[in-house]
């Protein structure tokens, strides 16, 4: 296809190795745990936003499986990570999500730990014969960095440079001013399905007319028009332009979502009766003359493309990144800590400051454009509560049912289009790693 997209040198189109995408990949505690072992172990992991540190001693806690990490803003303005555990007799040495605090106290003994994970205080430092374990005892720190207004920590002492093992995310996404973005959604759902539906749904589009046919007036899913990307990092890309999809016969008419979305920036739906696609050009030109006078300031540093499209990074293995003219969505997908059926999923809606503007349209209705709180859920509860169907509610009840498919001994690997080779690309990627090649 021609384009204008930024397409990184790196971008590749491996063959797959046609490794077997079995059932039991999804359901086997056996599995899981080669999962932890060779690769959760291993890799970057999203712990919250930068955002949310304030001042020093304020603290995230990020429980991962059977493991705490306690992320904390420093004196000097730096965050860094320690296993939440104390180094005393192995207490869990917080039990909330967040706070503030000048030190931590442990709960079972009244060990004093300092925001550096240093040891200030025990009871009768006089009473230990192998001296005195302040100053010499720390928390266990592990790897903590940030990238976009993220926060990521990592197992593994020796895990790559945060930039060097996201590569080239930043890069296709450096004219977006991530770091100052406000979360204005931020929920949690614990989903019977799993973790990895995510990664696998949102490596493709091929559901999208079955699954979320509100889409087809002004999201092009079809794969002629759209842009697939794998990088040898493990991450992919998938670009759809924002026009009526390619698929359907009637893709040259205006229907009433892709009129509303054209009025909307002084453009006539008439005008493009008839040749509805050309509509996504003449958005971009519009949004390019527009936009700063509209307060959308940002719009002077996207190009073209990236003031109409939406699109997808997902990277390896569990963080999808979808970057569109408003905002950044971001769906992160956790294994739970003893069954490989459940799963958490978090969906952070993320946006940047549009001049004269204090709201923002969501999923979730209109909302102001400041720092929300922190919202969970069980997903049955979540899916009750809603009036109508949202994607993430479609894509979730499909999360939910397929798991159920795959535990059938019917089940032996899947039959994939070549729309969907990201699929097996994310399949090959996590064996490599379950298989001692990266
Ligand atoms: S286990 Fe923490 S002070 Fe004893
Ligand atoms: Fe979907």
């Amino acid at each position: 296809m021609t384009s204008s997209y930024p397409t990184h040198p790196d971008a590749m189109r491996p063959e797959p190795r046609g490794d077997a995408i079995t059932g039991d990949r999804y359901y086997s505690k056996e599995f899981a745990a080669r999962e932890w072992e060779h690769m959760w172990k291993r890799i970057w992991h999203v712990g919250g936003r930068v955002a949310q540190l304030e001042e020093p001693g304020d603290f995230i806690v990020h429980d991962f499986m059977h493991e705490s990490v306690l992320i904390v803003k420093q004196e000097d303005g730096g965050i860094r990570a320690f296993f939440n555990v104390c180094m005393h007799r192995g207490n869990r040495l917080v039990s909330v999500d967040e706070g503030g605090m000048d030190s931590f106290t442990c709960p079972y003994h009244n060990w004093k730990w300092g925001l550096d994970g240093s040891l200030q205080e025990v009871q009768d430092p006089e009473d230990f014969p192998q001296g005195n374990p302040c100053g010499k005892l720390k928390l266990k720190e592990l790897p903590c960095d940030t990238w976009g207004g993220f926060i990521f920590w990592s197992f593994d002492d020796n895990v790559k440079p945060l930039l060097e093992y996201l590569s080239p995310i930043p890069e296709l996404m450096a004219n977006r001013d991530l770091e100052n973005y406000t979360r204005v959604v931020w929920k949690t759902l614990r989903v019977n399905t799993n973790w990895k539906f995510a990664s696998d749904n949102f490596n493709e589009a091929y559901h999208i007319p079955a699954v979320h046919p509100q889409f087809e007036p002004m999201i092009d899913d079809h794969y002629s028009t759209t842009l697939f990307e794998m990088y040898p990092t493990g991450h992919n890309r998938m670009i759809e332009k924002l026009q009526p999809s390619s698929r359907y016969p009637d893709k040259d008419s205006v229907k009433p979502l892709w009129a509303d979305v054209l009025s909307a920036w002084d453009l006539n739906p008439d005008d493009f009766e008839g040749r509805a696609q050309e509509g996504r050009i003449a958005l971009q030109q519009a949004r390019r003359k527009l936009g700063p006078e509209r307060g959308y300031k940002y719009f002077e540093k996207y190009l073209d493309d990236e003031l109409t499209d939406q699109m997808h990074h997902t990277c390896f293995p569990n963080l999808t990144l979808t970057a569109t003219p408003e905002g950044l969505h971001m769906f992160r997908t956790e294994p739970d800590a003893e069954d490989p059926n459940w799963s958490t999923f978090d969906y952070w809606y993320m946006v940047p400051a549009v001049e004269g503007r204090d709201e923002v349209e969501t999923l979730y209705g209109t909302r102001p454009i400041e720092e929300t709180e922190h919202s969970t859920d069980s997903y049955e509860e979540y899916e009750a509560n809603l009036d109508q169907g949202d994607f993430l509610t479609q894509d979730l009840s499909l999360a939910v049912t397929q798991q159920q498919g795959l535990r059938s001994m019917a089940f032996q690997d899947c039959y994939l289009s070549d729309q969907e080779a990201r699929v097996r690309r994310f399949h090959e990627v996590l064996n490599d790693y379950l298989e001692g090649r990266r």
